[in-house]
């Protein structure tokens, strides 16, 4: 340092040193130490950051279909570029580097494998993933890539989607061919994103590809899914490398009634669809059997709940906050999503910031699923804000705050004895936020859609030091 910039910085302590004394502001309690081998991550999704919807032979998504529907995306947005990572994936994989995180989950969109869902695969497509996958090992960063997050192949849509058994076929094909590709180089997979979102959004209510508002009719579709999913175990057990970790990305959270006095039942419907219809079936091999009374289970065939329940090497868990619900009004379903109580501060999602709730919850998997729960990492968490770039600096004190707060709940929950692995912030760049269209900003750094500049925010900094200072040798 030279010398003037050392008296400058000592003026600028001495100032600083006795204001905070003058508020009494505490000194943030350290960060607890994690294990070396600890997961520090960042997450995305294909359909999110690529673009590149029509580069080297890609089959159109369910989710270009939906987007380019009329009213379907908040602000008539659509992923066509989105942050154009197809084409600057090295760039990214640069700011992940210099992040420092262990590894990196991204998604493989099915379409640019194999553009119609079935038949031989497009070698520029899986060329895509296997550049990706060697520029993210050059740098020390491990590959944990997710084979669907919710971008069917169109074509096969146009056959029943999900709806159609025939479906988890391709998905076991599609797996395959992957898994041939990439399989001696990625240490840990997972199958699917969300089956709970992707059910109850894209084919109960409709408000996410591909639109379907089945109600509880829609109940294949998540059999289908799981039933996938262990296929999709099974291949992978069979083409990826010996000692490769499996799991699935699930989102969870415990439900609360808005009122205690009235909405009890929904609550309970809502553990029913999520954690009965979505966990229970991976890791105890059976559907609650109340699930019988109000859905159509014929297509469930014998042996589906064997394969299903595959052994899983990891539990992964996306978790935003506790669901507060109430007993629907009108709707296809029983209960439906409430508004937080006013207490809590809620992000640009609208979503209540409760940490706890990420203890609670691992404690409560544990509670449930005992000795048949797998370890856990934690494949999503973050949040939205409304940022703001300044001079070329994005100061988002509430994105670290959520992060730090977060961080702690799940350390919480590891000193309690839940087996914690890792921990992926959703997400490395601002992207495209689904129906919600590119307004909610999720970033650890901002892109400027205009122009695709990227710009690292005081959070990716404060991830970088945490990264950096928690680990015990
Ligand atoms: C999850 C999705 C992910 C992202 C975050 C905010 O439900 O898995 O793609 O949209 O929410």
């Amino acid at each position: 340092m030279k010398r003037r910039e050392f008296m400058l910085a000592a003026a600028a302590a001495a100032t600083l040193a006795p204001r905070a004394r003058a508020y009494g502001a505490p000194a943030p309690a350290p960060m607890p130490k994690f294990p070396a081998s600890f997961a520090w991550g960042v997450s995305t999704a294909a359909y999110q950051i690529e673009g590149a919807v029509h580069a080297d032979g890609r089959g159109a998504a369910i989710w270009d279909t939906f987007a380019h529907g009329k009213g379907h995306i908040a602000n008539g947005d659509n992923a066509d570029v989105a942050c154009d990572h197809y084409h600057r994936y090295r760039e990214d994989v640069a700011l992940m580097r210099q992040l420092g995180v262990k590894t990196y989950r991204f998604s493989i969109a099915w379409p640019r494998v194999q553009p119609t869902g079935s038949g031989k695969p497009n070698a520029k497509g899986l060329d895509f993933y296997s550049r990706l996958t060697d520029a993210l090992l050059a740098q020390g960063i491990d590959p944990t890539p997710t084979l669907y997050h919710w971008d069917l192949p169109q074509a096969l849509q146009d056959k029943g989607g999900w709806q159609n058994r025939d479906t988890t076929a391709r998905f076991a094909d599609y797996v395959q061919i992957v898994a041939q590709k990439l399989g001696d180089r990625v240490p840990r997979w997972i199958t699917h994103n969300e089956t709970f979102e992707h059910h109850v959004l894209g084919h109960a209510i409709g408000s996410h590809a591909p639109g379907l508002a089945l109600g509880l009719q829609s109940f294949p579709v998540a059999h289908h899914l799981l039933l996938s999913h262990g296929l999709a175990t099974q291949v992978l057990r069979a083409h990826a490398r010996r000692g490769a970790q499996i799991g699935i990305a699930q989102s969870l959270s415990t439900e609360r009634p808005a009122d205690p006095a009235k909405d009890q039942l929904a609550a309970q419907m809502t553990n029913l669809f999520h954690w009965g219809l979505h966990i229970d079936p991976l890791l105890l091999g059976q559907y609650p059997l109340a699930l019988g009374t109000i859905a159509d289970m014929s297509a469930v065939h014998d042996g589906d709940l064997k394969t299903i329940a595959q052994p899983l090497d990891f539990l992964g868990i996306n978790y935003y906050n506790p669901q507060y619900v109430r007993t629907a009004t009108q709707g296809p379903l029983p209960a439906e999503g409430a508004p937080p109580p006013k207490e809590y501060e809620t992000t640009e999602m609208g979503w209540p910031v409760i940490p706890e709730g990420l203890t609670e919850l691992l404690l409560a998997l544990r509670e449930r699923y005992a000795k048949a729960l797998p370890p856990i990492i934690i494949t999503e968490n973050g949040a939205a804000f409304a940022d703001k770039l300044e001079a070329g600096a994005v100061h988002d004190a509430r994105r670290i705050a959520y992060l730090d707060a977060h961080v702690r709940a799940l350390r919480k929950a590891m000193d309690a004895g839940v087996d914690v692995r890792g921990y992926f912030v959703w997400s490395l760049l601002d992207n495209f936020e689904w129906a919600e269209g590119y307004r909610p900003r999720f970033g650890l750094v901002h892109v400027d859609y205009k122009t695709q500049k990227r710009t690292p925010k005081d959070s990716f900094h404060w991830y970088r030091r945490l990264i950096a200072q928690t680990a015990v040798a």
